[in-house]
């Protein structure tokens, strides 16, 4: 189609095209391709025709066929990922119509986008061809979900004020779509606080963030949080919007279930420690994250174990769910659960225990306050990540830490031996324990990324999705 513009054709035929676009409300680009399957024997219908696999790519995914999505690309160094996104999305069946910003083009060039995409990419809101092809407004509309990667701080200060000012803009305006943005610039600027309150401001309108992650920037000697997301991690979110609502796309989609055949071992909750048989150390955990993970992970297909210390929640639909009070009867029915492809723990477990078993209620009397003597619980967590023998494949972590939160989960991943570490603040002005909120970073071996304060549902899902990409062969 590269080659075969519409503006190309002859003045009667763009008349018909138009009539026949503005009948079924289709671009005049779509009725061409139409046209050409309709004549094609081997193509049977027309929903067929929408799908549009990269030259040479497998069969895409039926979850993912003739999925649309518009990527708007500004300027920013990160802009050279959004090739390989592209290439992602395209491998995965994805439509992908690219609108690109002036500065954009400074760092990558539209002809190497429309390589990539299969279609030349819209760059000018005032371009007498392409607005006669398709127009900004049906651009803003004929997709299932726009997302903006890179998303620079200007484009986001641009769009929190409702700015139409070049077709980006005017596009993210005038959609009646979800947004999806990965923002990327440097850490000065992510933190400002006017890009902050701009993003605040978009969140607020329903606007979706992926990233922007912690580390080495690509401008040399610059680090700290406003690294893009990795185009795999956008995919993810992609993905994870698209699952979770099926009805945007044009066709009913089937039930989207990337851990199906995969086996997940999650602990939840607190544990109870016995001190007599009335009395017992724990801790202010509501197993509320562990439980939303149980769910998520079930949702995507997953033969699901959750056990779980006393909490006063209710067992997940369709997970296995195993009722323990202490810590070492945790760690014997999480290795009775094995094998697994993962392991989650998301348990706040009793790191002490008293030491012997007192059958008896402790009495008040003369001799004073009981002495309690402690000794250590087992570290289930690093005891499985440390087998040998039935390790999953991907062991996770939890970090539940009231100061310098990223440093000691950083310090946790290496002491633990797991491969993630899911790290939240859990200090009185955290709010994550007992509460329906929680605001993670991600620790990898690849470093840290911090996601948006969403709800522990959000969190699990997200999690969920990542871990579907790392067991799909992506880099953990
Ligand atoms: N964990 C575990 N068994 C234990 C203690 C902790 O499996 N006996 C797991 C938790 O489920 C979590 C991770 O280890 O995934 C970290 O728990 P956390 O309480 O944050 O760390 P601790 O090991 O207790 O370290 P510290 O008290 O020094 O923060």
């Amino acid at each position: 189609m590269g080659s075969l513009t519409v503006r190309n054709l002859s003045e009667e035929i763009k008349k018909r095209l138009r009539l026949r676009a503005a009948a079924s409300g289709r671009s005049m680009e779509e009725e061409v391709r139409l046209l050409l399957a309709e004549g094609a024997a081997d193509v049977p219908d027309r929903a067929q025709s929408r799908a549009r696999p990269a030259p040479g790519s497998a069969k895409p995914p039926a979850a993912a066929a003739a999925r649309q999505i518009l990527l708007i690309v500004s300027g920013g160094i990160a802009a050279y990922k959004s090739l390989d996104l592209i290439r992602r999305l395209r491998e995965r069946g994805y439509e992908v119509r690219v609108v690109m910003t002036k500065a954009a083009q400074e760092f990558v060039t539209p002809l190497s986008v429309g390589a990539i995409a299969g279609e030349k990419p819209f760059t000018d809101l005032f371009d007498q061809h392409s607005e006669f092809d398709v127009g900004h407004i049906r651009l803003a509309r004929d997709n299932d979900l726009i997302v903006v990667a890179p998303a620079t701080a200007d484009i986001m200060a641009r769009m929190a004020n409702g700015h139409a000012d070049d077709l980006a803009a005017a596009v993210l305006l005038a959609t009646n779509k979800k947004i999806l943005l990965a923002p990327a610039m440097n850490p000065a600027m992510w933190s400002n606080k006017a890009t902050q309150r701009n993003l605040k401001t978009l969140i607020a309108d329903g606007v979706l963030t992926v990233g922007p992650n912690a580390g080495e920037m690509a401008e040399s000697g610059e680090a700290g949080s406003g690294r893009m997301a990795e185009p795999l991690e956008i995919v993810a979110a992609i993905e994870k919007y698209l699952a979770d609502h099926p009805s945007v796309a044009g066709t009913a989609e089937p039930a989207h279930t990337p851990l199906a055949g995969k086996h997940i071992v999650i602990t939840a909750g607190p544990t109870h420690e016995p001190i007599d048989p009335v009395r017992y150390i724990a801790n202010r955990s509501s197993g509320k994250q562990g439980y939303a993970i149980a769910r998520a992970a079930a949702d995507a297909g997953a033969k699901v174990t959750l056990v779980s210390g006393p909490v006063a929640l209710p067992d997940p639909p369709g997970v296995k769910t195993v009722r323990v009070q202490t810590a070492r009867d945790m760690l014997v029915a999480v290795q009775a659960a094995l094998p697994a492809s993962v392991g989650i723990f998301a348990a706040a477990v009793a790191d002490w225990r008293t030491a012997g078993d007192v059958v008896q209620k402790l009495k008040k009397d003369a001799s004073g306050p009981p002495r309690l003597e402690l000794v250590e619980n087992p570290d289930i967590l690093a005891f499985i990540a440390k087998l040998k023998t039935r390790r999953p494949q991907l062991v996770i972590g939890f970090a539940a830490e009231t100061e310098k939160v990223v440093e000691h989960a950083k310090a946790k991943l290496k002491r633990k031996g797991c491969d993630w570490i899911v790290a939240n603040d859990v200090s009185a002005e955290g709010g994550a324990m007992g509460g329906d909120d929680n605001a993670v970073h991600l620790i990898t071996a690849g470093g840290a990324e911090s996601w948006p304060s969403q709800s522990k549902d959000g969190v699990a899902r997200q999690l969920v999705a990542r871990i579907a990409v790392a067991l799909n062969g992506a880099p953990r």
